[in-house]
């Protein structure tokens, strides 16, 4: 409740005062979900919810019906889900009070050998009262997990099998020993299709109130590029800092170059002279707070849209991926720019040669 608004308390505290205690669980419950973010506050709660990935829900409800739930290894970029429904499937498996039946460790948590060991160890042996049948391990980031600590963890899996089953979770599959995804049935989670991103989008505009502008949704469905946590975390910044959410304000919130930007960098790239562009790129740089990264991506993106001989698109693309590989390695922003630029310099002149 906003401080303008006194004499609305009491009247409501009253209220809530009065209601049965069934119904003021609820208003709690209710007010504790306003306060959340949007990714958590629409995350899915049953497996039918997870989105695009029909195909791995209906095998691990499946794998529920029969008892038979192995040990899972769910593998993909973020924001696709994975945590999602391992949340599903223990809300699915032990019911509302599923909390007590997991352990959730992840990367940020200590996870060294030891630890590992003691607190699976711990929490497979305690027993939750009135339960019987697997606890759930859920293993977040697992491919941040050293080497060392995996193989502990795969003597751990098998000497708890009996009544543990581990959910392992990750970025990228090839991290994680064989020995470890042997023992897994690994599931992939490919990146969100655009149409469900956005019917997901549009769901939460409406419940929000959002006043998202057409240019603006695309904008937002073009930069979180299947990842739906990008996509809504974008989306509850742009709505709590503008009025109205157009282009410019998602560009502006997740610190992307604008598409106008770009397309301004790189005509001046190809047609001004060296030290004109050189300036008026490193103004636009600093003016606007963008990292070379940045306009690397953005002119790549660009230059699938415009019209060029191939001699010069390959050269272009050749030189835009060793840049940005060279930034990745320490390279200096203002020797790559100036390389950069002389790349776009000969990619012209090479537009003009016959071949
Ligand atoms: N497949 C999906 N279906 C529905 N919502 C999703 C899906 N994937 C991601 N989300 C949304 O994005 C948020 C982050 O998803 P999460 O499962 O934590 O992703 P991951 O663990 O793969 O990084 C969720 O809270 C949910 O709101
Ligand atoms: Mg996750």
């Amino acid at each position: 409740m906003s401080e303008s608004e006194p004499m609305d308390i009491d009247p409501l505290l009253r209220l809530r005062a009065n209601l049965p205690t069934r119904w003021q669980r609820l208003w709690r419950a209710l007010n504790e979900r306003e306060g959340l973010p949007w990714v958590e506050k629409y995350r899915p709660n049953t497996l039918d919810e997870v989105v695009s990935h029909q195909d791995i829900t209906s095998t691990i409800e499946k794998f529920i019906e029969a008892g038979r739930l192995p040990h899972l290894l769910l593998y993909g970029p973020p924001g696709t889900g994975k945590t999602s429904t391992v949340l599903a499937l223990a809300r699915r498996l032990y019911g509302p009070p599923y909390k007590k039946h997991i352990l959730e460790l992840n990367a940020s948590d200590d996870r060294g050998i030891d630890v590992v060991r003691e607190q699976i160890k711990n929490f497979a042996m305690t027993k939750v009262l009135f339960s019987k049948g697997f606890k759930l391990v859920i293993l977040d980031e697992a491919d941040m997990m050293t080497q060392a600590a995996q193989s502990a963890l795969r003597r751990v899996i098998e000497t708890h099998t009996k009544n543990v089953r581990f959910c392992i979770l990750c970025n990228y599959v090839n991290k994680i020993t064989p020995a470890i995804q042997s023992r897994c049935t690994r599931f992939r989670f490919s990146p969100l299709p655009e149409k469900e991103v956005q019917r997901k989008v549009d769901e939460v505009v409406e419940k929000e109130g959002v006043n998202l502008t057409d240019a603006g949704r695309d904008a937002l469905l073009k930069l979180s590029r299947g990842d739906m946590r990008r996509a809504l975390n974008v989306l509850q910044a742009c709505h709590a800092a503008y009025d109205v959410v157009d282009e410019t304000a998602v560009y502006n919130c997740t610190g992307n170059p604008h598409p106008k930007d770009i397309e301004r960098v790189v005509q001046s790239m190809m047609s001004d002279e060296f030290g004109t562009s050189y300036s008026l790129i490193t103004s636009l740089k600093m003016e606007k707070g963008l990292a070379l990264q940045d306009l690397i991506a953005g002119a790549y993106d660009f230059l699938d849209t415009v019209e060029l001989p191939k001699q010069s698109r390959i050269y272009l693309l050749d030189h835009l991926g060793s840049t940005e590989h060279r930034l990745s390695v320490g390279g200096s922003e203002k020797m790559q720019l100036t390389a950069l630029l002389g790349a776009f310099k000969i990619a012209v002149e090479l537009s003009q040669k016959k071949i």
